[in-house]
């Protein structure tokens, strides 16, 4: 049973040792051809001149191409056509591509970039979200808008309001292997590529234009990325055509990688937002009302900023149900970085937003804003006839042993409730009355139970006695917690993306080679993958091969995003496994006249008829029998229906829940503040895999924590990015995780039929950062009566300001 056991990261001994290939790790041919761009100086402006001399005499240097050279269509957006590889004309950001430097080593075009005398007419830049409003540059002709009830009408009924607006920084994704490319010409002008992407099937489209051949004259390969959390969906393109465009000119292999400082510069970030809110609501902090505006700031192209903005919209609500709500969002175009995909995709910059106006309601009304955030929750659920476990020993820890795990059917059944467990129904929601703001039905929820055991295990109450008292005591330090919940839709929002593909070969010998849709980029894909398929087959680990990502292999995939690559490609491996297993059951059936459902496969044996063989031997018995062991597999999401222009439909499969507590002490003189405990319950339904599950929740909270407090961006009056190296941008090192560290795994099935109802774990977990900034706006109002109105990200300085205005 390989299913639901902690095993590490297949690559895990490889990457620690420093053994893992990167795209720079693989050996090139000789000759290879190294490229750099060459970057706009200005934000805004025209070209008016361009010299290269200086370029092209460079040492090193065997072309420079422009804007003027590529023959083809070198558009690398990934939606609206609107990003030329290099610029034509006109600039729209400081970074942007001007030309292309192909040089015989990295240094070489790298220094011979920066040599070109560039002059730029400039026109004005419009680089903040006021500069936008206030020119109305933006996408799409105005604001979108989606409604539930009647914000307006219930606002001015409602017994107390108030408004209030919240500042979202950006967030540099800081992977740790830069964007990097290498395209190899083939036989007859065919192009392979090896792309640290989270996308094949893109950079394979987009290749194929740029050389102005079918997607068949590509093939587009993928071992591993060193992280990509979204930064690597789009912002490979540029780097994957720019070699193919060069390979072909050339006819040598051409490389690109791009060195920190470049990758910072070049390429699209979190996207920041205004929210700003009007909330209505009663003596107990009930929500009759609510409207919110988000201000999204984009960047100079459309990229994927439309289904960012909209899945911040799908994620205003939260865990909270609310009737009366209006969302207005303001897609606004600056001459900065396209800002792109972020971990969570829009989703923490919606959920950060509500999570503040629950803050804000709490401090005017004098209440624990624990006690506002449950009087708003959606109400549980029950989740398809199946107990929520309230009885001790149902979460699990990542301490304890695989053998806690519920043992899992192999056909992926939902297992019966364990027995002893106080198993404890909780009571439907009443009929008709819990819609999201988008109008789709909750019926999956679970974050009272779950916040209830939380508030147990974190020992909420008592320590937050503890704090106030603490609180009263220390003129100086002042301490804070908060308890934060997550809801997060599963699926993509354009709904045929939710597809997958997978193939896989069993040979002779009995080994079988496993191919899928997806990316590995450090999240553990690869090796749950492995573990659906060594189940189906029943067969030790060791027998799979879990193979490079590959165009020629599974055509026509989506990215490896949305949290969804397992639940996606996860099923097509199981369809395409049993497809196999299948056959070999049907001929081993025959031949000892017993039924197909009587062969058994188990712990790498075959058993038919009372006979047990190895699977080798099965397998060898099936070829000589001339039965096909080579199958593919096909997925697609059942029930999922999506109108983004009206708001309405059912853009989600399920939801994933999570809640975290977090508690932090702040400085109140420096405004320096640490995180000091951490406690998180998180649902990945029945995990397939709790130790990468668990290594997935910690990473998100941490990364989420970073974003809301030390990650700033910082751009000059020009346009400028100044925080372009990790010795200016400040993401979460060891020392900033929390001293104490409680993660444990709410281990409830997924009433929705997900692989072996396991539930989505990729990007939900980063939410759960949101009540490291929700703890220190607590031990920030704790320093005074005023709302300290926080300010994200909370650095030092930021903390520093909210502790003056919450001294009044
Ligand atoms: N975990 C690691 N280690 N590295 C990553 O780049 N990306 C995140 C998440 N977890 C990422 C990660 C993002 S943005 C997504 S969408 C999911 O993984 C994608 O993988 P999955 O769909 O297989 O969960
Ligand atoms: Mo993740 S932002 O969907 O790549």
């Amino acid at each position: 049973m390989s299913v639901s056991k902690p095993l590490p990261h297949d690559a895990a001994a490889l990457h620690v040792t420093g053994a893992a290939r990167y795209v720079d790790d693989l050996p090139t041919p000789r000759g290879t051809l190294h490229l750099a761009f060459g970057l706009s100086p200005a934000a805004a402006g025209r070209i008016t001149t361009l010299d290269l001399a200086p370029v092209r005499t460079a040492s090193g240097v065997t072309d420079v191409l422009t804007a003027q050279d590529l023959i083809h269509d070198c558009d690398v957006s990934p939606s609206n056509h609107d990003e030329p590889l290099l610029a034509v004309d006109t600039v729209h950001y400081i970074g942007q591509p001007l030309f292309l430097v192909i040089a015989t080593s990295h240094r070489a075009a790298r220094a011979a970039a920066t040599l070109a005398k560039i002059e730029i007419t400039p026109t004005k830049a419009i680089l903040s979200i006021q500069d936008a409003l206030a020119a109305d540059t933006r996408f799409e002709d105005g604001p979108r808008i989606y409604e539930k009830g009647d914000a307006t009408a219930a606002l001015a009924t409602a017994t107390h309001t108030l408004d209030g607006s919240i500042e979202i920084g950006g967030q540099e994704h800081f992977y740790l292997e830069g964007q990097a490319a290498l395209a190899l010409p083939q036989d007859n002008g065919d192009m392979a590529i090896h792309s640290s992407t989270q996308h094949p099937t893109e950079i394979q489209h987009k290749v194929a234009h740029a050389i102005g051949k079918p997607m068949h004259a590509v093939r587009v390969e993928t071992r591993r990325m060193g992280g990509g959390f979204g930064g690597k969906e789009s912002q490979g393109n540029a780097l994957a055509v720019a070699c193919a465009v060069a390979a072909q000119r050339s006819g040598k292999p051409c490389k690109m990688r791009y060195d920190r400082d470049d990758d910072m510069i070049i390429t699209g970030k979190r996207h920041d937002f205004r929210i700003d809110y009007t909330a209505g609501f009663d003596a107990d902090g009930r929500i009759t009302a609510l409207d919110f505006t988000h201000y999204v700031r984009c960047g100079w192209s459309m990229d994927l900023s439309l289904p960012v903005a909209d899945r911040a919209m799908l994620h205003s609500d939260n865990a909270y149900h609310l009737n009366d709500i209006r969302i207005t969002s303001h897609r606004l175009r600056t001459n900065t970085q396209s800002a792109t995909a972020f971990r969570g995709f829009g989703g923490p910059q919606g959920v950060v937003g509500i999570e503040k106006v629950m803050d804000h309601i709490a401090h005017h009304l004098g209440a624990d804003p624990l006690s506002i955030r449950r009087a708003n929750y959606y109400s549980d659920c029950d989740t398809g006839g199946m107990s929520v476990m309230t009885g001790t020993g149902t979460a699990i820890d990542h301490r304890t042993t695989p053998d806690t795990q519920t043992d899992l059917s192999s056909r992926g059944a939902p297992p019966a409730p364990s027995e002893g467990a106080a198993a404890q129904s909780v009571p439907l929601p009443a009929k008709g009355v819990q819609t999201t703001p988008y109008h789709q039905p909750v019926t999956d929820c679970i974050i009272g139970a779950l916040t209830e055991r939380l508030v147990e295990t974190s020992d909420y109450t008592a320590r937050r006695a503890a704090i106030a008292d603490w609180n009263a005591k220390q003129p100086i330090l002042k301490r804070g917690i908060a308890l934060t919940p997550v809801k997060f839709g599963i699926s993509f929002t354009l709904t045929h993306l939710n597809q997958a593909g997978a193939l896989v070969h069993v040979y002779q010998d009995g080994s079988i080679h496993l191919n899928h849709g997806g990316t590995e980029m450090g999240q553990g894909l690869n090796q749950k993958i492995a573990q659906i398929a060594a189940d189906r087959f029943g067969v030790p680990m060791e027998v799979i091969k879990i193979t490079a990502t590959d165009t020629a292999k599974v055509p026509n995939t989506s990215a490896t995003a949305a949290s969804s690559g397992t639940d996606l490609n996860g099923m097509a491996t199981l369809v395409a496994c049993d497809t196999i297993r299948d056959r070999i059951a049907a001929h081993l059936a025959e031949r000892h006249q017993a039924k197909p459902a009587e062969v058994a496969f188990r712990d790498g044996t075959v058993t038919v008829a009372g006979e047990t063989m190895s699977f080798a031997k099965a397998v060898a018995s099936a070829y000589e029998n001339r039965v096909s062991l080579s199958a593919n597999g096909f997925y697609k999401t059942p029930d999922i229906e999506w109108d983004r222009i009206k708001g309405k439909g059912r853009p989600f499969f399920y939801f994933a829940y999570g809640a975290a507590v977090t508690e932090v002490v702040i400085d109140t003189l420096t405004g320096e503040n640490r995180i000091l405990r951490t406690d998180i319950l998180h649902d990945a339904g029945s995990s397939l895999n709790p130790a990468i599950d668990i290594g997935q929740i910690e990473g998100g909270y941490v990364q989420g924590a970073g974003w809301l407090t030390t990650e700033e961006l910082v751009w000059d009056d020009k346009g400028a990015l100044k925080t372009h190296a990790p010795s200016t941008y400040k993401i979460p090192g060891c020392s900033d995780r929390p001293d104490i560290f409680n993660v444990a795994l709410w281990d409830q099935p997924n009433p929705a039929q997900t692989i072996y109802r396991s539930k989505a774990v990729g990007e939900p977990p980063l939410m759960l950062g949101i009540s490291a900034f929700m703890a220190l706006s607590d031990a920030v109002n704790a320093c005074g009566t005023t709302y300290g109105d926080l300010q994200t990200p909370a650095t030092a300085e930021q903390v520093l300001a909210a502790v003056v205005r919450a001294r009044g």
